[in-house]
């Protein structure tokens, strides 16, 4: 992936002000996928300007959906499909782009795209996925690195991953919905984006038990109509200004934020010293104009473990921390990519296999990074606005993944950030 765009920050000012966040990546990206199941017209509100969701329309249309963004707002009419084939380029544009197979299995019976491969921050396999779609009846090649895979008709199954799967829980959901009989699946992921998933499905007609819970129950109805829903809120993004707040030892309200699904992040900003509050249904309050200190551990896991998400960002905030933070990283095992960037600020870290060592220092100097992952870029942004000076930071289309126009965000609250 190249980009010739880079972000400059001035480090050092404070953030004072309000964010409104924007809709969740990771719920959007299975809902477009699921609007290949429905024969009406569905709407999608709060749907993120990002190049994963872009990435997204451009399948559906590639299918012969018909699909329109408006703004935040995304139509897709998906009545006349006419094709369960992702080309390779369309696949390589977004490893998630494998939520489509359940989607297209459960409504053409047929599917055929390339294999993900590796991503930047692990092999990321497929097999959970694949060996639940065998059980429910889809008999799967592989010919010429094209996964095919075929069902006249899936039908139910008890399906239990030895690891708890986003995005296998989330394809077995969308293979299940229009399958023959009752679904289980058990160590389910219990990510609130799963919860989403499914209220949009059953929006659309869909029976569904127990979704954000360990295991989730769906019974196979004939068929699926359009439906009007609205996206989560993006709960990373979130963290992340958040971080972004505590690391200036600012003030920040994000709006249109869920709480609760941020709580696992705020107790470990809670733990550092910051005062966080929420208000009403949607409003979080972070006050860091204290003194604050480094967390002992973070640990990620499953939800409602400390997101992986969420851990390049805070472990920006914590090189500024004093104190140690150790890092256990359990879900991905290249997740640390950042660390060599942050290292050239002026970041104590030592890493040793999973486990990175942060010892907080006072001071961060600007310096020239490249973004090699998307989390990994925000924690390039994160520490950016605490060092001294400028720092630019290359490959920024990475970033443009996951944060919508993160640069007019932080401008908002008074970060000197700009793009070059
Ligand atoms: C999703 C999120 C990603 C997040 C991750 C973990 C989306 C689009 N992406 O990714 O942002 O970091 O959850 O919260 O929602 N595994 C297997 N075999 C499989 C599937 C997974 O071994 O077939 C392993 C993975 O290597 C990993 C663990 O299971 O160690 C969890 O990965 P998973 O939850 O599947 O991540 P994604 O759905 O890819």
């Amino acid at each position: 992936m190249s980009s010739g765009r880079k972000l400059l920050i001035r480090g050092g000012r404070r953030i004072e002000g309000e964010i409104a966040v924007q809709g969740a990546k990771n719920s959007a990206l299975p809902i477009l996928a699921a609007c290949t199941l429905c024969k009406g017209r569905c709407e999608i509100y709060n749907c993120p300007r990002l190049s994963d969701c872009d990435a997204a329309c451009r399948i559906l249309t590639s299918l012969g959906c018909a699909c329109k963004r408006e703004g935040n707002a995304v139509s897709v009419n998906s009545s006349a499909i006419t094709s369960g084939e992702v080309s390779e380029k369309l696949m390589r544009e977004m490893r998630s782009s494998i939520i489509f197979m359940g989607a297209l299995l459960g409504r053409c019976g047929r599917c055929r795209m390339s294999f993900p491969g590796g991503c930047e921050i692990g092999s990321r396999p497929i097999d959970f996925h694949l060996e639940a779609f065998r059980r429910m009846g889809a008999k799967i090649h592989e010919e010429h690195g094209y996964i095919v895979c075929t069902a006249a008709r899936l039908h139910g199954a008890k399906v239990s991953f030895p690891v708890p799967s986003v995005g296998a829980t989330e394809n077995v959901m969308l293979a299940a919905v229009l399958a023959e009989g009752v679904t289980e699946i058990h160590n389910a992921a219990r990510e609130p984006e799963i919860r989403d998933l499914a209220g949009f499905l059953a929006a659309c007609g869909a029976r569904i038990d127990g979704a954000g819970t360990g295991t989730v129950r769906i019974e196979g109805v004939k068929s699926l109509g359009g439906c009007a829903y609205t996206v989560m809120p993006d709960r990373i993004a979130a963290a992340t200004y958040l971080c972004c707040g505590a690391i200036t030892r600012g003030e920040i309200l994000l709006t249109h934020c869920d709480h609760g699904s941020l709580e696992p992040v705020a107790s470990v900003l809670e733990q550092t010293g910051c005062s966080i509050y929420s208000f009403g249904n949607d409003s979080v309050y972070l006050n860091a104009r204290k003194t604050l200190k480094a967390p002992d551990l973070i640990r990620t896991a499953p939800y409602p473990g400390f997101p992986t998400d969420a851990q390049p960002p805070i472990m920006a905030l914590c090189t500024t921390l004093p104190g140690t933070t150790m890092f256990a990283e359990t879900i991905f095992e290249n997740r640390y990519r950042h660390v060599s960037e942050l290292i050239r600020l002026g970041a104590k870290i030592k890493v040793e296999g999973q486990v990175a060592v942060v010892e907080g220092v006072n001071r961060l100097s600007g310096a020239e990074l490249e973004a090699g992952d998307l989390r990994g870029g925000a924690a390039m942004v994160t520490a950016a606005l605490f060092a001294e000076g400028t720092t630019k930071i290359g490959h920024t289309c990475y970033i443009d993944r996951g944060y919508e126009d993160i640069e007019s965000c932080l401008k908002s609250v008074g970060a000197d950030i700009r793009t070059v």
